[in-house]
């Protein structure tokens, strides 16, 4: 079969994966490949078992997989053949060396540069999708004009602004998409070829076109004030739990006026998930690179909140427990960052979980999609802990729950049940406001919300 395009994507993540399943879903007249250098993502990429979970993901990868859709392991035939490259590898925060534990680790990107350059012989887009600090198109243009074999590159930032456990939903109805481009003849004609992709079935107005730089930087700031909201009502949590003021009215009594808007204001144990903490310390490093210091500092209080909340939730949970929780059996319910993924990077249940552990606490962790994670994240952490998928079971004995992920399961148990099976007292810290607070309490439990007053017969 002949394709009118051929569309590459480096990086087969969560990102890389459900895009351009998305993408080939809506335009079938175009070829498009995802490699990896992870080979076993790639042969579980091919499998009926997927790397990551998403709702929605699997239904459109048995539909395009194998007529327009490839996964592949062969990167070098993957960037010759393409005339459009998206790149989609990861960038953590760095570990090592300047701008440790603050600046972008660009080295997985700098590679893909260094691939596209050795194996392209034709003209391409290169299109960032992956998030970089902003003048990073800059650094990719000067590795790529080293060619000497004539072809010939535009570089454009795309940035994904999807979000894991709804991400094949944001791709269908994105709110925008952004293209960001050099305003020259060509870089306006990449951005165009871009904008064609999406516009298959995104409408024309949804899709906005910037210069490089408003593109690039955009991202980072859209997760900051993202987070920003989400560390801002967290800090009034903690005014709540001295004053009786309740948290979820406080949300919605603000969210109800317009130019605050109800979304992301859901107070919680903080926010995970691998981009808002290392965007959020990207773009402060940035600023202070600029020697912008007070900008930096405005920006990183958004990260400190979110830890301080985090110390206060396991404080909180000692405290309840007299102060003391070794060798209590305790149930924690959800590891993944949020719910409806198996994903645990920066998950707030990794904290939490070390901290209770070196205060001796005997863990059962339960989740429906991330025990894979949890355990390889807490594979040679000293303690006792069992992992365990029925949370029946993980609440087997335990004198308290912590529940860290909002998982709608989680929601409909059969707590009478659970209460029965646990040591009494028995204790739920409710991480994220889900539960039926009055009606747990009425079966028994003592109950501990986010900037509430808790609800217990311990007085
Ligand atoms: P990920 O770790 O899930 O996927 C990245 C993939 O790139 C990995 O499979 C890795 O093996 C592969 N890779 C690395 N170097 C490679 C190379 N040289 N050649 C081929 N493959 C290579 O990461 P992700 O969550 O998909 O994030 C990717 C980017 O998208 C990051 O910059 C992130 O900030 C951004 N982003 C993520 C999300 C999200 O919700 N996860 C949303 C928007 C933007
Ligand atoms: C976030 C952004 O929402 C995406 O737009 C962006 O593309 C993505 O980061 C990225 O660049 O990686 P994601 O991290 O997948 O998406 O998930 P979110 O829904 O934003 O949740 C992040 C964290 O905040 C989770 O731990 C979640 O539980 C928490 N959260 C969210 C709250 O604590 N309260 C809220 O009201 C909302």
């Amino acid at each position: 079969m002949s394709f009118e395009k051929k569309i590459l994507c480096i990086g087969a993540g969560y990102v890389g994966g459900p895009t351009m399943a998305v993408i080939a879903l809506k335009c079938p007249e175009y070829k498009v490949t995802i490699v990896d250098i992870n080979e076993e993502k790639i042969r579980k990429w091919n499998s009926g078992e997927l790397p990551i979970y998403e709702p929605g993901l699997e239904e459109i990868i048995t539909k395009v997989r194998g007529s327009n859709l490839f996964f592949s392991a062969d990167i070098k035939s993957g960037i010759k053949e393409s005339d459009i490259i998206f790149v989609s590898v990861n960038t953590p925060t760095k570990t090592f060396g300047l701008g440790a534990g603050m600046a972008s680790d660009l080295q997985y990107w700098e590679k893909t540069a260094q691939q596209i350059l050795e194996n392209s012989e034709g003209p391409k887009i290169v299109a960032e999708k992956c998030t970089l600090p902003v003048k990073t198109a800059q650094a990719m243009e000067r590795i790529l004009k080293t060619n000497n074999n004539g072809a010939q590159f535009e570089v454009v930032s795309n940035p994904e602004f999807l979000s894991e456990g709804t991400a094949i939903q944001d791709l269908l109805e994105p709110d925008r998409v952004l293209i960001g481009s050099h305003r020259t003849e060509s870089g306006l004609k990449a951005a165009e070829e871009i904008g064609k992709i999406y516009a298959h079935w995104v409408p024309r107005e949804k899709i906005i076109t910037t210069n490089l730089w408003s593109s690039e930087l955009s991202k980072l700031v859209a997760n900051a004030f993202l987070a920003q909201r989400i560390s801002s009502i967290n800090s009034i949590s903690a005014l709540c739990e001295k004053t009786d003021a309740d948290i979820a009215e406080i949300s919605y009594a603000i969210g109800s006026d317009r130019r605050i808007g109800s979304k992301f204001l859901n107070a919680s144990v903080g926010f995970g998930g691998s981009c808002f903490k290392k965007d959020i310390l990207n773009l402060a490093y940035i600023a202070e690179g600029y020697g912008l210091r007070e900008v930096a500092e405005y920006w990183k209080k958004v990260v400190e909140i979110n830890d301080y909340q985090q110390e206060r939730f396991v404080g909180n949970i000692i405290k309840a427990m007299f102060n003391t929780v070794v060798g209590k059996r305790i149930a924690i319910f959800g590891f993944a960052f949020k719910a409806n993924t198996g994903d645990t990077r920066e998950s707030p249940a990794k904290f939490i979980v070390r901290k209770l552990l070196e205060e001796k606490a005997i863990l059962s962790i339960t989740d429906p999609q991330a025990l894979e994670n949890a355990r390889i994240d807490l594979a040679g952490v000293e303690g006792e802990i069992t992992f365990e998928r029925d949370p029946y079971r993980a609440a087997d004995g335990a004198s308290a729950i912590v529940l860290v992920t909002e998982w709608d399961e989680f929601k409909t148990l059969n707590y009478e049940a659970i209460y029965k099976r646990m040591k009494k007292p028995a204790l739920i810290f409710d991480g994220r406001n889900i539960l039926e607070h009055q009606k747990f309490f009425a079966l028994g439990f003592n109950i501990y919300p986010i900037g509430k007053p808790s609800l217990t017969y311990l007085k």
